[in-house]
């Protein structure tokens, strides 16, 4: 139970130094761009082609609103969410992302150890600048998921998938979206890939199966030989049922937008679905995440959970996925910029407004608890719903 919202705003309201801290992502953003370089802000602002489906992933959200009722909560709210047997105290994770040298020395080290101090669940990427041991020591026994981009060598595969089962990753998430790279104008023109810099690969430099006949201290040879693993366009699904099949880890297909695709993972044994279109990375012109949510949610949402991300930027965004079918949601370039900002306490601070922001629009639309949140819970914008117009008094 809590009272994530009261505690934050008094506490800022009697603060001494007000406006330390941004408060909207937008804000998060600002500050970010002017403490990155203009390469490594764009590397995380940026989107695949003329950026149309970063813009469909913020409409999809703009065209939901949330039903508000009064004097349905209580004083203390519970947003204690369990996915996969992963417990969270709010509805979130922080999403993989990689490469987070780019944004602040201490890199994922920093967000991990944010996400543990707050127990929220940590997904460590296959291109982190860290390796994957290394971010398990700095997490003690707080939750942990790996995820892995499937690559051309099986061997390498499964010398990672080994590594993250020893070092206590309680669940894998297989990214499908990435098997030959986003065509992101905004990187391409000051032609940075941080990959070919060397960074982003600690998991490939310690890796013994990888490192065996590669020279990992020649950055040219270690950015080439990553991108020649990570390069799969021949990928299929029989990868993805031998992939399930060779842990004993719940897995998670990520990079979901089609219900049919989401059946074929389940049948592939997929413990959960990613809703995601990799934060409009990947396809320009795609359908907006959430909008693809809905009918994946009916599809599979009543046999494995279905988690969401792209797009969520406040707490409301996050009931709002709940509400059409999300059990809980990754959440990426907010904590991404409160990183840049001010490494671990700008991602601790991230965490703790969003937790904050679920927990007031979650008790001021009128419910007590994240489990309260159902497909009623929204409505087209625009569009007033029958049972408002003919609400009785009942409570
Ligand atoms: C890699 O997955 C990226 O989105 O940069």
């Amino acid at each position: 139970m809590t009272t994530f919202s009261t505690d934050l705003a008094l506490e800022i309201y009697t603060e001494d130094q007000p406006g330390r801290w941004p408060l909207t992502y937008e804000e998060w953003a600002d500050r970010a761009r002017n403490s990155l370089s203009t390469e490594a802000f764009d590397y995380v602002a940026g989107s695949a082609g003329r950026e149309e489906t970063a813009r469909a992933n913020r409409t999809a959200f703009d065209n939901w609103r949330l039903r508000v009722r009064m004097l349905r909560t209580a004083p203390e709210r519970r947003l204690h969410t369990e996915i996969l047997g992963t417990p969270t105290p709010g509805p979130i994770m922080l999403a993989p992302i990689g490469v987070q040298e780019i944004l602040h020395p201490a890199a994922e080290l920093a967000s991990a150890a944010a996400a543990s101090e707050a127990q929220v669940p940590f997904i460590a990427s296959t291109a982190s600048s860290t390796s994957l041991e290394d971010i398990a020591a700095v997490m003690g026994e707080a939750p942990r998921w790996f995820q892995l981009y499937p690559g051309a060598r099986h061997d390498v595969d499964a010398s990672l998938i080994r590594r993250a089962e020893d070092a206590g990753y309680s669940a894998l998430v297989v990214t499908l979206d990435t098997t030959l790279p986003g065509f992101r104008p905004r990187d391409l023109a000051k032609s940075y890939l941080p990959f070919l810099r060397g960074m982003g690969l600690a998991n490939f430099r310690t890796d013994p199966v990888f490192r065996s006949g590669v020279n990992v201290d020649d950055v040219a040879e270690l950015g080439r030989e990553f991108l020649r693993t990570m390069l799969v366009p021949h990928l299929a699904w029989d990868d993805v049922a031998r992939l399930i099949e060779s842990t004993r880890l719940p897995v998670l297909i990520k990079g979901v937008l089609d219900a049919e695709d989401a059946l074929i993972a389940q049948s592939c044994g997929a413990a959960g679905i990613v809703v995601s279109n990799h934060g409009g990375r990947q396809v320009d012109g795609a359908i907006g995440a959430l909008d693809a949510l809905p009918a994946i949610a009916r599809a599979v949402g009543g046999e494995i959970p279905v988690l969401f991300d792209s797009g969520i930027r406040s707490g409301s965004d996050v009931l709002k996925a709940m509400a059409l079918g999300a059990s809980g949601v990754l959440v990426g370039r907010p904590y991404a910029y409160g990183l840049a900002v001010a490494g671990a306490p700008g991602v601790a601070r991230v965490i703790r407004q969003m937790l904050a922001e679920i927990d007031s629009a979650l008790a001021l639309s009128g419910n007590k608890s994240v489990a309260d949140i159902s497909r009623d819970s929204v409505v087209p914008a625009g569009q007033v719903t029958a049972t408002s117009i003919h609400a009785t008094t009942s409570i």
